[in-house]
């Protein structure tokens, strides 16, 4: 199938808020929201707003959008098996947290849990159920793709293998961080922790994988990748402030107990791990994102938009780390965190720091963006502490590094001007 060209101006129609002309260079941290998932927040506000589960009809309409529309949107995003494997939890970092909380009976003292030190919503849940059980946590660290750059971290499967044992039980990594912006071969790493965990004679290796920073750029699929647990918040893919978990029907009937009230019938289903209903208007929010999706190209065909976004993005990374890596920028002690050459792993989340005799702070170089105004980027650790603290002595946690993180709705003309406003930061 040839790839579509993105029609930007039609892309950005979509988004009330790009008419501003401001630049949004945060998408990382959240997108702008598109016109037909606010027209369905309203909506449901105004036409549907019952309390779902009765037999009165405007009850019924909620209970239609919230409990069979949305799961099967998100079970389409997902490439799920069924809706019933879609849990809604009011962001990333507490589906994960009751994600573990329901794993706390299926695991023993001496398992042992592999993860990325990388955004803290995929690792401290982990954590805190390891201490809570006895488990042993280890950590896949990244490591240079540049001999020249000790910052141009990736995370490599060769890495990874050697931690894997009998007792291995949880490897949670992330299909694409949201500070290197670089994405992993999701499929060739979990064929690759699976094989590794069965020769070494382990019993149970489940797979939590964060595509938070992932979704706004490339198509999830599940099932292909053989993944248990995955996540993704809508509010990074051009929807609602709320986060959609998928959870394996196999771990969802062997692994989970309820964390919902004991006499609720939740049998199977992914209100085990659902105590409390989600905001019922973002969660019909939510099934604004596929149609917005979908009317990116003719095909119809999530695969199609998704491959017109990756090519369109492409045209915005390639400048970027052309500027940040040029001779000269290199000499100014610029030094990208993560990968620096472009290419259709790598999604416009481009962070960098400036060391050496002119070290300039982070923040400092964010201040020269913020005081010229309209336009919006960040400096810090985004969470991902333990990522950035590794990064140490080198650079200070909080200050972090400069992230510029742009999306499809983002334009080459908008690249200039942020290269032009880079030029005077670090000149
Ligand atoms: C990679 C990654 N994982 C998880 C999260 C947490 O998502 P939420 O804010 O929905 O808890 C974020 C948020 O920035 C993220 O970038």
């Amino acid at each position: 199938m040839p790839i579509h060209l993105l029609d930007v101006n039609y892309a950005r129609s979509q988004f009330p808020a790009l008419k501003t002309g401001f630049i949004y260079g945060d998408n990382a941290g959240g997108s702008q929201v598109a016109v037909n998932v606010a027209d369905r927040i309203y909506e449901y506000l105004l036409n549907s707003n019952a309390q779902f589960g009765a037999d009165y009809s405007v009850s019924m309409e909620s209970t239609r959008r919230v409990m069979v529309e949305a799961p099967e949107a998100a079970m389409k995003l997902f490439n799920a098996h069924s809706p019933d494997e879609i849990v809604f939890g009011a962001s990333s970092t507490i589906n994960l947290e009751n994600l573990a909380r329901g794993m706390e009976d299926d695991i023993q003292a001496a398992d042992e849990f592999i993860l990325t030190g990388e955004h803290e919503a995929n690792a401290g849940p982990w954590k805190r159920l390891a201490a809570r059980r006895g488990a042993v946590v280890k950590y896949w660290t990244p490591t240079p793709t540049s001999p020249n750059n000790p910052y141009s971290l990736n995370y490599k499967v060769e890495e990874l293998l050697p931690l894997i044992t009998s007792k291995t039980r949880i490897l949670a990594f992330a299909a694409c961080s949201n500070i290197l912006g670089t994405i992993l071969p999701v499929k060739d790493i979990v064929h690759a922790a699976r094989d590794t965990a069965k020769e070494k004679g382990s019993k149970k290796l489940e797979i939590s994988l964060d595509c938070v920073a992932y979704a706004p750029h490339r198509l999830i699929d599940v099932r292909d990748w053989d993944v248990n647990f995955c996540v993704f918040s809508f509010y990074k893919v051009y929807g609602p402030h709320i986060s959609a978990l998928y959870v394996r029907m196999s771990s969802l009937k062997e692994s989970i107990s309820a964390i919902t009230h004991h006499f609720l019938k939740v049998h199977q289903k992914s209100y085990k791990l659902q105590p409390g209903g989600p905001g019922y208007e973002l969660v019909y929010g939510t099934t604004g994102v596929l149609p917005y999706l979908f009317s990116l190209t003719p095909e119809n065909d999530l695969k199609a938009s998704f491959d017109a976004i990756a090519a369109h993005e492409q045209k915005l990374v390639q400048p970027l780390l052309a500027y940040l890596t040029a001779p000269e920028q290199i000499e100014r002690g610029v030094r990208i965190v993560g990968a620096e050459a472009p290419g259709i792993t790598r999604v416009p989340t481009i962070s960098f720091i400036v060391v050496g005799e002119k070290v300039t702070k982070s923040s400092d170089i964010v201040k020269v963006f913020d005081k010229k105004g309209g336009i919006g980027i960040r400096f810090g650790h985004f969470y991902a502490y333990s990522l950035v603290k590794e990064l140490e002595p080198r650079i200070d946690v909080d200050d972090g590094v400069v992230r510029i993180s742009l999306v499809h709705y983002n334009t080459a003309k908008e690249v200039e001007r942020i290269i032009e406003i880079l030029t005077e930061a670090l000149a």
